[in-house]
C-alpha cells in the first residue's frame, strides 16, 4: 500500500541548508495501522506530509499503491489524494468561511457524491457535534475543531487515513470516541491507519510503532517494548 526507499526532505534556512529527513525506507501493507511516535521537531508532521502526497521529497521514491508520488506534479498528487488519501492535520486547516457540517461536506462535494449532506451529518453525530452543526471555525473549541477535522477526513472513506495528533486536542472520552472510530473504519472497511501521536497508549493500539528520531525512523519491535515493561 505505501513503500518508501531512502527519503529525504531538506530546505532552505536563513542558515543554509536543514536536512529535516534521513533517508527513511519502510514499507505498509493494506489495512495496517501504524503509529509513528517521537519527540517534538523530530519530522513526524513533515514525513506524514510527504506520504500523503501533500509535500515533496527532495530524494528517494514513495509509492502510494504502486504509483510514485515522487514523479508527480501537484495536480496529479492533488488528483491522488481525492481518491485515496484522508488527512487530519495537527493544525485542523478548517475553512474559516465554512460552517462545521460545510467543511465536512467539502471533500464529498469534490467527489461529486450526492449525498454529501446526509453522509456529513452522520459522522458529526459519530463524533458528537450535532449541535454545532452550523458555527465555524472560530466559534469551536479547539478539541470541537479536531472532531470537525476528523469527520471531514472520514466522510469520503479514504483507503489510506494519515492523522497528525487526532486526539492531541481532545479530553479523555472524546479521545476515546474518536479512536474508536479510527479503529471502526481500520477494522470494518480495511483503512490503513498512519498516525502520529504523542499517547503512548494510543500508539499501542496500533499494530506497529515507528520511532522518529532526529529525522530518522526506526521499527519498535515487540522484544523493544518487553524490555521497556520489563525495565
Ligand atoms: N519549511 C520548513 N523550513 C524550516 N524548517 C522546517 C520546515 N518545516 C519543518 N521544519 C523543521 O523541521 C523539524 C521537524 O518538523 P516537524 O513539524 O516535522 O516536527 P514534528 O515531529 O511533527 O514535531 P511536533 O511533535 O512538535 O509536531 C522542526 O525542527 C521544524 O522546525
Ligand atoms: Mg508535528
Amino acid at each position: 500500500m505505501i513503500s518508501t526507499q531512502k527519503v529525504t526532505k531538506t530546505v532552505s534556512t536563513s542558515e543554509g541548508e536543514l536536512q529535516i529527513l534521513q533517508p527513511i525506507s519502510f514499507e505498509v501493507k493494506a489495512g495496517e495501522s501504524v503509529a509513528i511516535v517521537g519527540a517534538s521537531g523530530s519530522g513526524k508532521s513533515t514525513l506524514l506530509g510527504l506520504l500523503a502526497g501533500l509535500d515533496e521529497v527532495s530524494s528517494g521514491e514513495i509509492y502510494l499503491n504502486d504509483e510514485g508520488l515522487h514523479n508527480m506534479n501537484e495536480e496529479a498528487r492533488a488528483r491522488l489524494r481525492g481518491e485515496k488519501v484522508g488527512f487530519i492535520f495537527q493544525s485542523f486547516m478548517l475553512v474559516q468561511s465554512l460552517t462545521a457540517i460545510e467543511n465536512v461536506m467539502l471533500p464529498a462535494e469534490i467527489a461529486g457524491l450526492k449525498d454529501a449532506k446526509a453522509r456529513a451529518k452522520t459522522i458529526l453525530e459519530q463524533v458528537g457535534l450535532s449541535h454545532r452543526a452550523h458555527h465555524y471555525p472560530n466559534q469551536l473549541s479547539g478539541g470541537e475543531q479536531q472532531r470537525v477535522a476528523v469527520a471531514r477526513a472520514f466522510i469520503n472513506q479514504p483507503k489510506i487515513l494519515f492523522a497528525d495528533e487526532p486526539t492531541g486536542n481532545l479530553d479523555a472520552a472524546n479521545s476515546e470516541k474518536i479512536e474508536q472510530l479510527l479503529f471502526k473504519m481500520n477494522q470494518e472497511l480495511g483503512t490503513t491507519l498512519i498516525l502520529v501521536t504523542h499517547d503512548s497508549k494510543l500508539a499501542k493500539r496500533c499494530q506497529r510503532q515507528l520511532n522518529m528520531q532526529g529525522g530518522a525512523l526506526t521499527e519498535t519491535t515487540s522484544s523493544d517494548t518487553a524490555t521497556e515493561q520489563g525495565a
